[in-house]
């Protein structure tokens, strides 16, 4: 059967009731091939000359999303590829339309086939070709020769330095047919674009006005194309300047990419620039991240600068201290520490001074035991052979004084603690 457009001849709810009752009936995958193509699981190949197809066949979706390859020749009744004729063909990398009717080939026809890689679309009735069809596809052939294209400005893109390009022929108003690669139409300028300023590094909050000039023929339309902002900002046009204002940027806008696109019949072109916006991100005590470094049983050799650093996509800071968490034993013998200080704050060491005293007391009668216990060494050992000497109660009573004079030598120092 052939796919017939809805609407012509027979009605359009007739054929619907038709095609839903056929489909009803009969649906099997392979059925829905028209009779005038043979469809293979990647391939569709239309060129049956006596049962001419009027449209690409329409087949159940996943059967169209498998399809690469689609090659349509000698069809009489086929004049248009329309908006959502290929739609479902997700895939397609090969289209072949050639020897057909083909007089219309929709701007959105081919939105959905960004696989599209060779076009062929030789020998039909095409008079223009929109650079819009194609501009969003990677298309490696395009081949478009054996068409009347107009000599039109329109059609000024499809010069190229392709041998299949150069070689294009147009036809002028009055069917002289002439090579479109030599052709120049007074009015046909493809358009440029310029941006300024060329790239925007400011702080959050800061204002900037970017200017997007245009040149070309016919007159460009102008537009900015951004990411979703979040910055208020406002466009203003003029002629062929358009100035897009962002005021009391926003951090969140960091990166976005901000595009100046113009275009006329004869192509397009733009500029863009991505947003660097710095902030000052703050690391404030009150705020619901929190590390922890922990250190064991710190000494000396942990002391030093402490940096915290916070970083998002959108800034960092850092936070230093310098922590302290006892002298150098080997260094400074007359310290006394506080086990832990910050001097960047104010704050009074961690260590609270009640318990500062106590470690001074307990200190303090450690080193005076100490001094003591040294003497007591001291004043034994000379004792036993010197005129100081302290000797056995039991030795001779005479030496009673001897004993007695060394007390009086020492006599200033406070060893009443270690004599008892
Ligand atoms: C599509 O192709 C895949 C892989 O070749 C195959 O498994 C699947 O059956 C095909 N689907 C249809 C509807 O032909
Ligand atoms: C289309 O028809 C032409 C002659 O009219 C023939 O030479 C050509 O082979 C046909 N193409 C296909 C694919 O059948
Ligand atoms: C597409 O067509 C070209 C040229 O006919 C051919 O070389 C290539 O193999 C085809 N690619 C696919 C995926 O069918
Ligand atoms: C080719 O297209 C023109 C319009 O561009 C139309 O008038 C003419 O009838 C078409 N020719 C065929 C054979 O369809
Ligand atoms: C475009 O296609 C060519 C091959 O035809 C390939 O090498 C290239 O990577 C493609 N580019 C993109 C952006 O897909
Ligand atoms: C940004 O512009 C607004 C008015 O549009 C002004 O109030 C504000 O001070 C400007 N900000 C800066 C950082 O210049
Ligand atoms: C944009 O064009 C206007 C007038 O055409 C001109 O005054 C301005 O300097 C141009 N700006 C840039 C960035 O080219
Ligand atoms: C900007 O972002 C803030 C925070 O996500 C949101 O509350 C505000 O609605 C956004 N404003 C706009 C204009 O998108
Ligand atoms: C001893 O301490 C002083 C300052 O207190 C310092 O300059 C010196 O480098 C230290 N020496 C050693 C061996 O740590």
């Amino acid at each position: 059967m052939n796919l017939l457009r809805p609407g012509s001849g027979f009605g359009m709810a007739g054929w619907r009731l038709v095609c839903a009752a056929v489909a009803l009936a009969l649906w099997r995958p392979a059925e829905s091939c028209p009779a005038a193509c043979t469809c293979t699981g990647v391939r569709i190949y239309c060129a049956d000359t006596e049962r001419s197809i009027a449209a690409f066949p329409a087949l159940s979706e996943p059967e169209m999303e498998n399809i690469t390859d689609i090659y349509i020749a000698n069809q009489s009744s086929f004049s248009s590829i329309n908006d959502k004729d290929l739609t479902f063909y997700r895939n397609l990398r090969n289209l072949t339309v050639t020897n057909t009717r083909l007089t219309y080939v929709s701007r959105q026809a081919f939105q959905n086939n960004v696989k599209l890689q060779y076009l062929n679309l030789k020998d039909n009735n095409l008079s223009s070709l929109s650079w819009k069809t194609v501009h969003h596809l990677n298309i490696s052939s395009l081949l478009l020769s054996g068409n009347p294209l107009q000599c039109s400005c329109e059609n000024m893109w499809m010069r190229g330095d392709e041998s299949e390009a150069a070689e294009l022929m147009c036809v002028e108003e009055g069917g002289k047919r002439r090579h479109l690669s030599k052709l120049t139409l007074p009015n046909c300028v493809v358009p440029t674009v310029s941006l300024h300023p060329k790239s925007v590094t400011l702080m959050a909050g800061s204002n900037i006005t970017l200017t997007c000039n245009a040149s070309g023929m016919p007159t460009p339309d102008l537009n900015w194309i951004t990411c979703p902002l979040n910055s208020s900002h406002e466009i203003v046009t003029t002629g062929q300047t358009s100035i897009l204002r962002l005021k009391d940027l926003s951090s969140l806008d960091n990166e976005c990419k901000i595009t100046c696109s113009s275009d006329n019949t004869a192509g397009e072109s733009e500029a863009s620039l991505h947003l660097d916006i710095h902030c000052e991100l703050k690391i404030s005590p009150k705020h619901e991240y929190h590390g922890c470094l922990q250190l064991d049983n710190p000494t000396h050799i942990n002391n030093g600068e402490y940096t915290l650093l916070a970083s998002n996509r959108y800034g960092r800071d850092r936070k230093v201290i310098n922590a302290h968490f006892m002298h150098n034993p080997w260094n400074d013998t007359t310290a006394t520490d506080s086990l832990y200080y910050d001097p960047t704050t104010d704050d009074t060491p961690l260590e609270p001074p009640e318990d500062r005293v106590a470690v001074y007391v307990v200190v303090g009668i450690a080193v005076v035991t100490f001094t003591g216990f040294v003497l007591m060494l001291v004043v034994l050992k000379f004792g036993r052979n010197s005129k100081f000497g302290i000797k056995d109660h039991s030795n001779a009573p005479e030496e009673e004084t001897g004993l007695k004079s060394g007390f009086v030598l020492f006599h200033n120092v406070p060893v009443e603690v270690v004599s008892r």
